[in-house]
């Protein structure tokens, strides 16, 4: 009795040491007041804006958003670019068409159903371009990182020098919120490397958390739709509880009085 006590006493310790190893290792990720949370959350218009603009004039260059169409940009609950601004945006772009009569293709500016263009003709080149690792396609991101936005802008924030004996590779840069705390992307951003038009100014944390906004949207464009929609379902299932409570205590009233 005694002895299979102490085995499964050494049991228990073992699991033990092993859910608590694995939990120290695992890296908090700090939570953030996103506009966007909650039931009654909305994006914040500007901020969608703005971070449209981040991602084109940086994060684009490496990394793809291939889900997405420039006229998506005009849509409701999205930034909500005017018709004319959509279209200007995308005739900013070269596209791929084709082929021609001749059977070759061209190259013409975009139009606002065409697809958001690709740094990166595939998989293999944008790798070979990164040092061996992919910078993956931004459309789905934050749904796909346990984390989802607060990951992203985690990632983008947590850009600090590596403690002392860290071994890092070269093009492999330290991150504290990178599992392993290695990443083969440089920090991407640095205060002032894009310019606001609306006179926000453009610090480090502002933009990551501009452009964190804007990849949330694009990988749940409906949030404020569902979010509304969710609203309307509780109220009235709050006024269909009262309508029931009273109907009950009518129907029993009637009952109790007759006994
Ligand atoms: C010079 C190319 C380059 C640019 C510019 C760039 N990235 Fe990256 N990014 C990469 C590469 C390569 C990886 C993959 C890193 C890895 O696997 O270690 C990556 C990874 C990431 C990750 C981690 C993804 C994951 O798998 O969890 C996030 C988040 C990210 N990038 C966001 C951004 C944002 C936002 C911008 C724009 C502000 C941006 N990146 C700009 C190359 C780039």
């Amino acid at each position: 009795m005694f002895k299979s006590n102490k085995i499964y006493i050494k049991i228990l310790l073992f699991f033990f040491i092993l859910i608590n190893s694995s939990v120290s290792e695992e890296i908090k990720i700090p939570e953030h007041d996103w506009s966007f949370k909650g039931i009654t959350g909305k994006f914040d218009r500007s901020s969608l804006q703005r971070g449209y603009q981040v991602y084109t004039e940086v994060c684009s260059s490496c990394h793809s958003m291939s889900l997405l169409s420039y006229r998506n940009l005009g849509e409701k609950g999205g930034p909500e670019f005017s018709v004319e601004q959509v279209k200007a945006i995308a005739a900013n772009f070269e596209v791929i068409d084709g082929p021609n009569n001749d059977g070759e293709m061209f190259t013409r500016p975009g139009r606002p159903s065409d697809k958001f263009v690709s740094p990166y003709p595939n998989v293999q080149a944008a790798m070979a371009a990164n040092g061996g690792a992919y910078p993956p396609d931004m459309s789905v991101l934050v749904k796909a990182r346990k984390g989802g936005a607060d990951y992203i802008y985690s990632v983008l924030t947590g850009y600090t020098e590596p403690p002392t004996n860290f071994d890092l590779e070269e093009g492999v840069y330290y991150n504290r919120y990178m599992e392993g705390n290695k990443i083969k992307m440089s920090n991407p951003l640095s205060d002032d490397l894009v310019s606001y038009s609306d006179g926000t100014k453009a610090t480090e944390a502002q933009m990551a958390k501009d452009v964190t906004t804007f990849l949330t949207w694009a990988a749940e464009p409906h949030l404020e739709a569902r979010h509304k929609l969710g609203f309307k379902v509780i109220i009235f299932l709050i006024i269909l509880s009262i309508l029931v409570y009273f109907s009950m205590r009518r129907l029993w009233l009637r009952i109790d009085s007759k006994e």
